[in-house]
């Protein structure tokens, strides 16, 4: 008798940055398109270590700069990250040291999440972090959204490669 395939639950990715409002929106959005792109169904959400911009949009010139890639951020909103946050994802990826270590620091032992550098997945780019655009010009922004695209790319292939025998 053959047996049916166990459902596969959709996976889930959490992208955390200090803000909120400038990387991990744009991470998210990145994501949100390739997987829309591929048909691939995976849950997406960003958060920020920090609370200063709890409930705000993302900033402006994100926005501008996600619009420019062909999508639209302007109604997402800026949460801050809990201990909770690693039983509610498959993976909590940080978009610089400072966010994983600060990410490391509250998450619970007992954690199911991976927790990872968005460019430890962009081979070649491993150990670096995504520059915050945040106190430069706009033109940092179209850095951002290429960095957190090869970040988004690379977490694609990880969703989508073959399960690895135990
Ligand atoms: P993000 O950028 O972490 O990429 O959202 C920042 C946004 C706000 C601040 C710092 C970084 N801030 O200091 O308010």
């Amino acid at each position: 008798m053959t047996q049916a395939a166990a459902p596969t639950a959709m996976p889930s990715v959490l992208f955390v940055c200090l803000g909120n409002i400038c990387r991990s929106p744009l991470a998210e959005a990145a994501l949100r398109q390739l997987a829309a792109a591929r048909g691939l169904s995976v849950r997406v959400d960003s958060a920020g270590t920090g609370d200063w911009h709890v409930g705000g949009a993302p900033d402006p010139r994100a926005q501008a700069e996600a619009r420019r890639r062909g999508t639209d951020i302007s109604k997402y909103r800026a949460r801050q990250v809990s201990a909770a946050d690693f039983h509610d994802f498959d993976h909590v990826v940080a978009l610089d040291a400072r966010n994983l270590s600060d990410l490391a620091a509250i998450r619970p032992a007992d954690a199911s999440a991976r927790l990872s550098l968005l460019l430890d997945h962009v081979p070649g780019f491993e150990g670096q972090g995504v520059i915050d655009p945040y106190f430069g010009d706009e033109h940092g922004f179209a850095a951002t959204w290429d960095d957190v695209h090869s970040g988004a790319e690379g977490i694609v292939a990880l969703l989508t490669a073959a399960p690895t025998k135990a």
